[in-house]
């Protein structure tokens, strides 16, 4: 299947996860435009992956519905969107709470999601259907001590996709989340060390991209695929107990 003719959104794009995926989907023949809060590393990577670069903050609605203007002013419609962008928190509640990295993370990882989602399903619905795929984390369906605020956005976001994904099916509209553990981005600088030590294996971005790619290609929503070193599967969720009567 070859993505000549669409055109995808990709938030986060001048960077890791989302710049490698946005160079997946210009090789399979789309047309890219990269939506990144850091002006220089998304125009360098607009500029090498042949896509379009639009400043964007996530967190800021309009920034959201600027984005998804100019993708369409340019390339005159919307297939395709990743919304991406995120941050770690280094948040916790106690001791380690701060009320500015709080609104923050909460900014970025939960509500540039969600303005995300309004603002590209509208285009994408215009387009006559297309595919929506959120990134959430291992940390959104695993408790995570390291980054508790940032398990509780990823856990978000597994429940914003199971949501959505049933109401714009019909529609012709795939709403799936990817679930990556530690992978080769700037985002684990922090910990890399540790993990190292520790022996716990980094997943190379290209088998977080091969993922994505493959939710992309799927008609299909409501799943949540996890990708870990050496393997990636749509994550089995078990059922919630029913009532007694
Ligand atoms: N790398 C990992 O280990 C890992 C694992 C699971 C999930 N994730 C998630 O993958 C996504 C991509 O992260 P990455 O690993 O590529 O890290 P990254 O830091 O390389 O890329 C994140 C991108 O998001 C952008 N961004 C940050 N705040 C933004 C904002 N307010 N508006 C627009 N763009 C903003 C950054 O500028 C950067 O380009 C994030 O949602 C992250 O939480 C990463």
């Amino acid at each position: 299947m070859s993505f000549e003719g669409k055109v995808a959104l990709v938030t986060g794009g001048a960077n890791g996860l989302g710049r490698a995926t946005a160079g997946r989907l210009v090789e399979r023949g789309a047309k890219v435009v990269l939506a990144d809060i850091e002006a220089d590393s998304g125009n360098s990577a607009a500029d090498e992956l042949g896509a379009e670069f639009v400043p964007t903050d996530v967190s800021d609605p309009e920034a959201s519905v600027a984005a998804v203007a100019y993708a369409v002013g340019k390339f005159g419609r919307l297939d395709m969107a990743f919304l991406n962008a995120g941050i770690s928190t280094g948040c916790g509640v106690a001791e380690f709470f701060d009320l500015d990295k709080y609104r923050r993370a909460m900014g970025v990882n939960i509500d540039g999601v969600v303005f995300g989602f309004n603002a590209v399903l509208p285009a994408i619905r215009e387009a006559g259907g297309g595919s929506i795929v959120a990134t959430a984390s291992l940390a959104g369906l695993t408790g995570t001590p390291p980054d508790p605020i940032y398990a509780a956005n990823k856990h978000a976001v597994v429940g914003l996709v199971r949501s959505l994904a049933p109401i714009y099916e019909p529609e012709g509209i795939a709403v799936n989340a990817i679930c990556p553990g530690y992978a080769e981005t700037r985002i684990i600088s922090d910990v890399r060390h540790e993990l190292v030590q520790d022996g716990t294996p980094i997943i190379a971005v290209s088998e977080v991209v091969d993922a994505v790619e493959k939710l992309f290609e799927s008609p299909d929503g409501g799943n949540c695929v996890f990708v870990q070193a050496g393997r990636s599967d749509v994550f089995r969720f078990r059922n919630v107990p029913g009532p007694r009567v």
